[in-house]
Order: C-alpha cells, then structure tokens, then sequence
C-alpha cells in the first residue's frame, strides 16, 4: 500500500492534518505510538488537566462561595479516587471521539514508534518488535514535545512529578512546590490549592506568565496570592533531597546567594517543554533541526527535506494545541494543492485558572520595543453587571489600538471566562477591526462581553459604566 501522505504523531497537529487530508482526497495513514490517540493535549495534558480544573474549582466554590449565596451544603469533602476516574472518563472520551473520526474520514492508523529511513518511507516499529516499511508521497512529523528536565532533580513522577505525575496524584500533597510561575505551574498548582494543598511556587524570573503582558503578570500574581498561593519569584531550585519522608528544597536567588531549605510533599517541575524527536531517525534522514532542537521548516512547513514535512510543537512558535491544529489543517490543504495559512499574529493564548487568564496579539511591552504608538483601553469586572451579580470581579480587559489606525493590536484578559471572551478580540483582529469597531457593535446585556466593549470605548476615554 502506497499513501499520498503519512502524519507521525496522532496528537492535535497530527490527527487535524490527516483528517483534513483525507477529506481533500489524499489517502492518509497515521502513525501512533502511545496506545491511545490524541498526543499530549488529549492524554495528559489539556483535556485531563482542564478536567481536574472544573472539578477543583466546583469543590472550593462549595467550600467558599456558597454560603454566600445561601446555599448550605456540609463542607466538601475529597474523594480523590472519584475525581481522577471523573477526570479519565474525560480524556477516554476524547480519545475514542478522535478514534471515530480517523475512522470516518478512512485514515489507516498504526500503532507503533515512527521513524524515517529515508524521504518517501516511514518504519513502523510495533511494541512486540515486529516492524513494517510504508511509502509514502509526503511525511508530516507531528511529534510534539516533552518535558523539560532541571538539571540535579530527578523526576519520579510519584514525588518529583512532571505535569504528567501532577496528574496522577493518588493523595492530596500536604505542601506542594512547584518550580516554575508559568502555565503548567499556575493550573495545576490552583488544582491541588483548591483541594487543599499548601501551594508554593518558585519562579526564576521576577514575575510570572513571561511572555504575557506583564500588567497581566503582576496583576495575576496578586489575585493569586489572595487566594493563598505563595510565590518566591527571582529564585531557583537548586536540589531536592528525596532522602527522607518529606522533600527538602534547596531555594537560591536567581542571581545567586545563599539557599534556603524548604520543605514539601510533592515537588511539581514545570520550566517548559521542548521538541520531540527521539528514534526519528532524522539525522540519517538528512531532517536538519534548529538551535533550539526544533524541526526547522519553511513558510509552508517544509523540512530540510523534500517531501518532509513537520508541525505544532515539534516546531517553532507557540507550543499550544490550536496552534498545532491550525498548522494541521494549512499542510494538508498546501499538500492537497490549496491555500493552508495560519496567522501567527492572533493565536490565543489562555490559562485556565479562576479567574482566567487570556490574550492575543501584541503585548504593552512588544509595541515599546518596536516603537510602535499606542492607546490603552482598560475596563474592571467590577463594574460589570453581569460580573457583579455573580461576584466575580476580579480582573479587567485591556485592548491595545494603534494612535493612529485604531487598529486592535492586542487584548489582554484576566477574568471570568476570559478564555472564552478573547475569541472576540480573534475575530475582530483576523479582520483588522479597529476599537472603534468593537465598540459600536452591539453586545448583549448582561454578559460578560460588555467589558469588551467598554474597554474598546475607554480607548478614547469615554467608557460608560466607569
Ligand atoms: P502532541 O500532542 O505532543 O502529540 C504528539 C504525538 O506524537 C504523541 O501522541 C506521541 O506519542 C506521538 N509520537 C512521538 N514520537 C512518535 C514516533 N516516533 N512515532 C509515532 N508517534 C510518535 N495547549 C493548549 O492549547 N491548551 C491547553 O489547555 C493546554 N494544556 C496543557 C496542559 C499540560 C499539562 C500540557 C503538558 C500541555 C498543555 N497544552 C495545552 C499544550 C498542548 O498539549 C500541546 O501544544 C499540543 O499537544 C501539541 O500538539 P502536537 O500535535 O504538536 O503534539
Ligand atoms: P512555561 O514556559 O509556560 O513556564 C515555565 C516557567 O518556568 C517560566 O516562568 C520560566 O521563567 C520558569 N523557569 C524556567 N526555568 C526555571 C528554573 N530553573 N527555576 C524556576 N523557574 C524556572 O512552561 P510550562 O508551564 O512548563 O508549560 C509548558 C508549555 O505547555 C507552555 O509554554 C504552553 O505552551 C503549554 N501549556 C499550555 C497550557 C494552556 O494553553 N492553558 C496549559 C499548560 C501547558
């Protein structure tokens, strides 16, 4: 059997692309070697870990927030085990959800570890050993990535976890600390806070969510804080000794100085991930990578290699799911002769914590750099009706419009259902919308979009409710 196309990888970049393919008309195969469909997002990233998210977040409302809205309940209670079969039914779900759909659009699957001998074939190696060779007009490496490793620790994943043990918890850590203030580091330390956790983070920078708009950062800190998190920014891990029943914590100044020992239960390593590549055989295959040992590709995806072909995190940019899916979707239509595009100037970016932290497009920091002129505008939940009736007011959204075009060039979100409200700041800039734009269009009363568009009238200061 010859294919016009073989994806390794089956996680969001993979599937997308040979779904996609396949609907345009190219006999597509995949190649898996996990036992289950989906990559990371599916398996032990997104979806479990937005699982766990709702259910913390529905334990601590009972515990905190009800009272106040004169409904008594006894106080919660954990059932760990309950959750976490809750939290799987989610990710079986997903997984056979993805598993239908391969089989509805008539892609071949493999199961087995992937590699490439040369352009044109991949080597199927099955877990019991036995190997096949397939051909193939075109190779999509939808690989993703893996955990960074902190030089001096040793993950076990049962007391020094990844993200991957974070998830697996069987008893709820007493004291967690978690080495780094980014995405993974703030969801699923709020995970294990809300069930009842001590959370502590240390973060190497001065802040947390770099990358983000630091008035996001610093305002997100606080929110967190308030809700007990403890940070120990400008500070690295140096050690953890495993030796005794609890773990003992070796913390420094960043710029260097003397440790402090801190004590926990569970220590949660999450400083980024990097590009997967292992047992691809791309050096022989001539796949030449990046500085950052990224797949490095052209515009349309391509790889050192003719008919190599390489998306979502294995490659640059942002290392997010619908990212990889959009990037999923442009090779299969480049491959099947059409027009694929991603625009990386307006991905979403969102941390599914409570409140939620979203944004897209440019940040205050990246417009000074490029000596670009801008206007703020900038609205609080708590002058939003709908965000009052709920008592959920923290946070604001802030848009960023050129002085002179108006043009939108970035929105930043903490709040209620940020993460949803942001697909309208998307939207509005995929089609070059102005603030003005924004805040003549008419939202619905009351919601939660009306801070939108109040922020897109405090662009030129004349915001209604403020
Ligand atoms: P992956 O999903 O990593 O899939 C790669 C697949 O390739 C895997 O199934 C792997 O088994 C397979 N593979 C690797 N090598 C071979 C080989 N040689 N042969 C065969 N198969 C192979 N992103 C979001 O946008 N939103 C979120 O809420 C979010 N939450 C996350 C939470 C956590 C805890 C983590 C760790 C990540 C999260 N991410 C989230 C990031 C997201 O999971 C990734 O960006 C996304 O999965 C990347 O997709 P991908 O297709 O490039 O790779
Ligand atoms: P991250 O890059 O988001 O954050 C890592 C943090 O660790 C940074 O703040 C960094 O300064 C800090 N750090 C690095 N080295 C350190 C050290 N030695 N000591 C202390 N701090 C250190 O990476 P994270 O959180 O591991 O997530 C990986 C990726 O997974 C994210 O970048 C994102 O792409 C993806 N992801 C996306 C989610 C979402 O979209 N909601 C959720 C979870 C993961």
């Amino acid at each position: 059997m010859s294919y016009d196309l073989i994806v390794i990888g089956t996680g969001p970049g993979g599937y997308v692309c040979a779904i996609r393919a396949a609907q345009l008309g190219l006999k597509t195969a995949v190649v898996e070697k996990r036992a289950t469909f989906g990559g990371t997002c599916l398996n032990i990233g997104c979806i479990p870990s937005k699982a766990l998210l709702h259910a913390s977040h529905l334990f601590d409302e009972a515990g905190h927030k009800f009272a106040e809205m004169g409904i008594g309940v006894p106080a919660p209670k954990l059932d760990l085990s309950t959750m976490q079969a809750f939290k799987q039914k989610g990710v079986d779900g997903n997984v056979k959800g993805v598993e239908f759909l391969l089989k509805k659009n008539k892609v071949d699957s493999f199961f087995g570890s992937g590699s490439i001998p040369s352009a044109g074939k991949v080597l199927v190696k099955a877990e019991d050993g036995s190997e096949q060779v397939l051909e193939t007009k075109n190779i999509v490496i939808a690989t993703g990535s893996d955990v960074t490793r902190l030089r001096g620790v040793e993950i076990d994943e049962k007391r020094v976890v990844s993200s991957t043990g974070a998830l697996e918890l069987d008893k709820l850590p007493g004291r967690l600390l978690v080495i780094g203030g980014g995405v993974i580091g703030l969801e699923l330390g709020s995970v294990w806070r809300r069930l009842g956790s001590e959370v502590t983070v240390v973060e190497f920078l001065d802040r947390i969510l770099p990358g983000m708009d630091s008035e996001l950062g610093r305002s997100f800190e606080r929110i967190l804080s308030k809700q007990g998190m403890v940070f120990k920014l400008g500070s690295k891990v140096t050690g953890v000794d495993t030796s005794g029943d609890v773990l003992k914590v070796s913390v420094a100044p960043s710029a260097g100085g003397d440790a402090e020992i801190l004590e926990a239960d569970v220590v949660l390593v999450a400083i980024g991930r990097v590009p997967y590549t292992e047992g691809l055989g791309l050096e022989a295959a001539g796949v030449q990578l990046d500085q950052r040992g990224r797949i490095a590709v052209d515009g349309h995806y391509k790889s050192s290699v003719d008919g190599i072909y390489a998306i979502g995190d294995v490659i640059d940019g942002p290392m997010l799911a619908h990212k990889a899916e959009d990037e999923g979707v442009a090779i299969a239509e480049l491959l099947a002769g059409k027009a694929g595009h991603v625009n990386y100037a307006v991905i979403p970016n969102v941390v599914y914590t409570d409140p939620e932290v979203a944004s897209v497009g440019r940040t205050e920091e990246e417009l000074k750099e490029n000596g670009i002129d801008y206007a703020i505008g900038k609205f609080p939940f708590t002058a939003n009706g709908r965000a009052k009736a709920n008592g959920t007011t923290d946070g604001f959204v802030k848009i960023l419009a050129d002085s002179k075009t108006d043009e939108v060039l970035g929105v930043h979100i903490i709040g209620p259902d940020a993460g949803t409200l942001i697909a309208e700041a998307a939207i509005a800039m995929e089609f070059g919308a102005s603030s003005e734009d924004i805040a003549r269009t008419c939202h619905a009363h009351p919601t939660l979009s009306e801070a939108v568009k109040e922020a897109a009238f405090a662009v030129e200061k004349r915001a209604i409710h403020m």
